[in-house]
């Protein structure tokens, strides 16, 4: 059953944090559904720019609308990751999606508002929410001075004027992390006092974390021992997501995690099978892993076992 992020939120609110996966094929497709099921999750599914245009929109789109199908069972969101006006207005004028994320965060602040506010009255006029981005994500490294560093992050008192004038219905802010498999140098960390202080501007306003996929390190050792090259590969410590959830965060976003599951699968499988061709071993150890993956996010997000009350509350 596709709802909006909204009524996710709604549920979650204060108490855990829902995840927000990105898929770009069948295989994570399958693996997403049964995980969430398997933990019995709410979830969001995300297609990036990217992931429309890497076979077609119409073909992600129709997978989505398959494992509908295929898992009845399932609560989730349909959500646009990272848009542009133009993505956004496409997704919104297709009528599938839930949700879309306007990701102005790189023009000047007035600007990130202006554009956010068309996004959201095009989306609202049809039920559709939306997420929007203040602050930029990107590692902060430790040879960045403390000034410096702090000038990524979202500003408290910045946020609640941006809600205010762009009538986005979440936020995601810039608390130190950054996309990808390299995240933090050194000691360097999330910054909870940021939360705490958007928190105080915006109580019960869902806030949104980008970037938090954990880069296990066994994962990585694995993917090195099967002839893979991520070297300093570091990610969020996944034991803070409950934390972040008390302080207002609602939705987290991981991909990099789900790639790095696909590259240890394949990796080990083709070094220990040399002689084999063929797709579907591999296919079918990764959509099992990947569910695996899924169901122990949703544990360390708290989403696990909510799936039975978030329906009763969507089907009201
Ligand atoms: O935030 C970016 C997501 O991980 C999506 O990545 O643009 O390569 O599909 P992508
Ligand atoms: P990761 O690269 O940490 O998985 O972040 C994903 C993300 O933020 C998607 O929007
Ligand atoms: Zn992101």
């Amino acid at each position: 059953m596709i709802v909006t992020t909204k009524e996710l939120f709604k549920h979650a609110y204060g108490k855990y944090a829902v995840g927000a996966y990105n898929i770009n094929n069948l295989e994570q497709t399958m693996g997403l559904f049964q995980g969430n099921l398997d933990s019995k999750a709410p979830f969001i599914v995300q297609l990036s720019k990217g992931a429309r245009s890497y076979t077609h929109k119409k073909m992600v789109e129709a997978l989505i609308r398959a494992a509908d199908e295929i898992f009845p069972d399932a609560v989730f969101a349909v959500h646009l990751d990272h848009g542009d006006e133009a993505t956004c207005m496409d997704c919104i004028n297709s009528g599938f999606y839930s949700s879309v994320m306007i990701d102005a965060s790189g023009e000047p602040f007035d600007k990130n508002i202006e554009i956010t506010r068309r996004v959201v009255d095009a989306a609202h006029a049809k039920g559709i929410v939306v997420e929007a981005e203040l602050g930029k994500l990107g590692g902060v490294e430790e040879h960045v001075s403390v000034k410096e560093a702090d000038a990524k992050l979202t500003d408290p008192e910045q946020a609640k004027e941006f809600v205010r004038r762009s009538g986005c219905d979440s936020l995601a802010c810039a608390i130190g992390t950054s996309h990808g498999a390299y995240k933090f140098a050194g000691s360097q960390g999330l910054h909870f006092e940021v939360l705490v202080e958007i928190q105080k501007r915006l109580p019960g306003f869902p806030l949104v974390m980008h970037g938090s996929s954990s880069v296990p390190q066994d994962e990585v050792a694995r993917i090195n021992a099967a002839g893979g090259q991520l070297g300093g590969a570091k990610g969020v410590d996944e034991n803070q997501f409950a934390k972040a959830a008390t302080l207002g965060v609602t939705k987290v976003n991981i991909d990099t995690d789900g790639r790095l599951v696909w590259c240890r699968v394949h990796r080990e499988a083709f070094r220990d099978d040399p002689k084999n061709f063929d797709l579907r071993p591999p296919g079918k150890v990764f959509m099992k892993e990947y569910a695996k993956f899924i169901a122990h996010k949703n544990v360390k997000l708290g989403s696990a076992g909510q799936l039975d009350a978030v329906r009763a509350l969507v089907k009201k």
